[in-house]
């Protein structure tokens, strides 16, 4: 029997930013319980953070939410995930127009492959409109600050990452 007050909120988080925080913070409204559900895949990962750091950050990020929100990890399929979590609904951000073609592939193709499954979209917070995971390691590689853009512990990685 599947939970509809469990929501899915699958990416890549390299690092998790402050518009994904944003995100979970609303959808919190609406369901009881998130799993940031990080996809791995191991043959082309080119990612900055491993996937260790990467849950470690999210699950301190969300500590003082007492378990409403924990990171996770899946490979292969997500719907197969979500049918494996118990969980039907999908929670994806939307910022500017450029993600809506790619979002919108992805809720069609998942909808496909298990119709019961539903994408949720929540627009991304003002302040969060032009964050994005590669924008944010790309300032920071290159000297710039990032600041009120990604939580601290994620700052503090990032610059350690990039010796900065
Ligand atoms: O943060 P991202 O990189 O935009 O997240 C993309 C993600 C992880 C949600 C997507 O690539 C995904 O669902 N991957 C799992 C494999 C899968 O189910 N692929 C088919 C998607 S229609």
């Amino acid at each position: 029997m599947a939970n509809s007050d469990l929501a899915i909120y699958p990416g890549s988080f390299d690092p998790i930013t402050n518009g994904h925080v944003d995100l979970v913070t609303r959808t919190l409204r609406v369901f009881d319980k998130i799993i940031v559900a990080i996809a791995t895949n191991p043959d082309k990962d080119h990612s900055l953070f491993s996937l260790q750091e990467r849950i470690d950050m999210v699950n301190e990020v969300f500590a003082p939410l007492h378990g409403r929100v924990t990171a996770d990890s899946f490979q292969g399929l997500l719907v197969d995930y979500a049918e494996r979590k118990g969980s039907t609904v999908v929670i994806r951000g939307l910022r500017a127009i450029s993600d809506f073609e790619y979002e919108f592939q992805m809720a069609m193709m998942n909808h496909r492959l298990k119709p019961k499954l539903e994408t949720f979209f929540m627009m991304t917070g003002e302040s969060e409109f032009y964050t994005s995971s590669r924008l944010v390691k790309e300032v920071v590689s290159l000297g710039g600050d990032v600041s009120g853009l990604v939580p601290d512990n994620v700052l503090t990685k990032l610059k350690a990452k990039f010796k900065r």
